[in-house]
């Protein structure tokens, strides 16, 4: 334990400022951490981090000869946007001097639960983990708390189980509710324009919270006549409802999920402008759920000679979606900046090592009580802001891109 008194005070500062250079709003919160750091300061010249240590299975990068303190654990390795995550864990663990251990799950709920048993084997005391399923989560993260962990779920909330602490996300009903008001603001005008509804995977709790905000916005104008559902039949059967229970969400959900697959979105998209008639083509608009599966749906739909324009959302900002974007493939993409998200969960950690209660500012409900969270905004990134918000904050390199103003 006193080796870790030693990173705090490295952590709480080194955290700090990199907040304070995030120009995220969480600078109160950890300038509260470093105070707090300082007051329980023990030193101990054992504290030591090797950089060099790795290994090849599913574990993607380590930094302790003996213990590791954080461990994080993320869905998959196959989706640029958890690579972001990665890359800002291992920058900000490293640089604020933590030992510690970033697993990827690869879409196995059996893996995460190994990859948690590990971390807890190797004794961390506060465990970052982005279920890969919601309620699947449950089991590994009630061992991790057995054993006084401190568990903070990242980006994707662990329902029903009492055995995770806080909750760090970006608002994700404010994710849906731009991408449906995106649509909107988007569509050609008149009415009867056919919508492509599409989600995300039914394990992921972020699904449903996502398809809640695009839903808000979208409704009224499905009711209104404005857009016709074109490949959902349980969507059109409540298309009058303004509020949906979860179980109604759910059976909308089922039919339009892509699994958070882009060989799910794919061939769904296929299918559905294989299915439809002629009224449901010409200018359409989707919605299309994460950058990953919307470039897939773009594709097919920009190859069906009876599609005359159509608009699709994304989100993540993937580097392939931005240069979407530039090119006009892809309409919009959600920018979620993961500095952020991984800084305020390791702040968090400082926070909890040193024993002190974290700063939250938000509360979710995961069935089983009021998970304490902190919640981050969202950017919508078109064409026109592409350079402010990506290149100009740092994110990604002009570089990356061609074609860029
Ligand atoms: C995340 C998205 C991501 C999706 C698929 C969601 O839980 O919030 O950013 O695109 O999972 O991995």
């Amino acid at each position: 334990m006193k080796k870790k008194l030693l990173s705090l005070v490295l952590a709480a500062t080194m955290v700090s400022s990199l907040l304070v250079g995030c120009g995220n709003d969480s600078t109160s919160a950890n300038s509260n951490s470093t105070q707090n750091a300082s007051d329980d300061v023990v030193v101990d010249d054992s504290a030591s981090v090797d950089d060099s240590a790795s290994t090849d299975n599913a574990a993607d990068s380590s930094s302790s000869s003996d213990g590791i303190q954080v461990g994080v654990v993320l869905p998959t390795k196959d989706e640029p946007r958890w690579l972001q995550d990665q890359a800002q864990f291992e920058k900000l663990l490293g640089d604020a001097g933590f030992t510690s251990q970033v697993l990827f799950s690869q879409g196995s709920s059996a893996t995460e639960k190994t990859n948690v048993e590990t971390l807890i084997s190797q004794g961390i005391d506060v465990l970052i983990i982005c279920a890969q399923d919601a309620s699947a989560a449950a089991a590994a993260v009630e061992a991790a708390k057995a054993e006084g962990i401190t568990v903070i779920a990242y980006d994707r909330l662990i329902t029903g189980t009492d055995a995770v602490d806080y909750y760090v996300t970006f608002d994700s009903f404010s994710v849906g509710a731009a991408q449906g008001q995106y649509l909107i603001d988007n569509a050609p005008s008149g009415s009867g324009i056919p919508l492509y509804l599409y989600s995300g995977a039914v394990t992921d709790n972020n699904a449903f919270i996502f398809f809640e905000g695009a839903w808000s916005v979208l409704q009224p104008k499905i009711a209104d006549g404005t857009f016709v559902i074109a490949n959902s039949s349980e969507a059109v059967a409540l298309q009058d409802k303004a509020e949906l229970t979860r179980d109604e969400e759910a059976s909308i959900l089922g039919q339009i999920t892509t699994d958070w697959d882009f060989n799910v979105a794919k061939s769904k998209a296929e299918a559905h402008l294989t299915a439809v008639g002629a009224e449901l083509k010409g200018d359409v608009v989707v919605l299309g759920p994460n950058d990953g599966t919307a470039r897939s749906i773009a594709d097919v739909f920009a190859t069906d000679k009876d599609v005359t324009s159509y608009v699709v959302t994304g989100q993540d900002a993937e580097i392939a979606s931005v240069q979407y974007v530039i090119d006009g493939k892809q309409s919009m993409t959600v920018f979620k900046d993961t500095r952020t998200l991984a800084a305020d969960s390791v702040a968090m950690a400082v926070s909890v090592l040193n024993g002190e209660t974290p700063t939250t500012d938000s509360t979710y409900d995961n069935g089983n009580k009021d998970v304490a969270s902190k919640q981050t905004d969202i950017v919508v990134v078109t064409q026109d802001n592409v350079k402010s918000a990506l290149i100009d904050s740092g994110y990604y390199d002009a570089s990356e891109f061609t074609g860029l103003e």
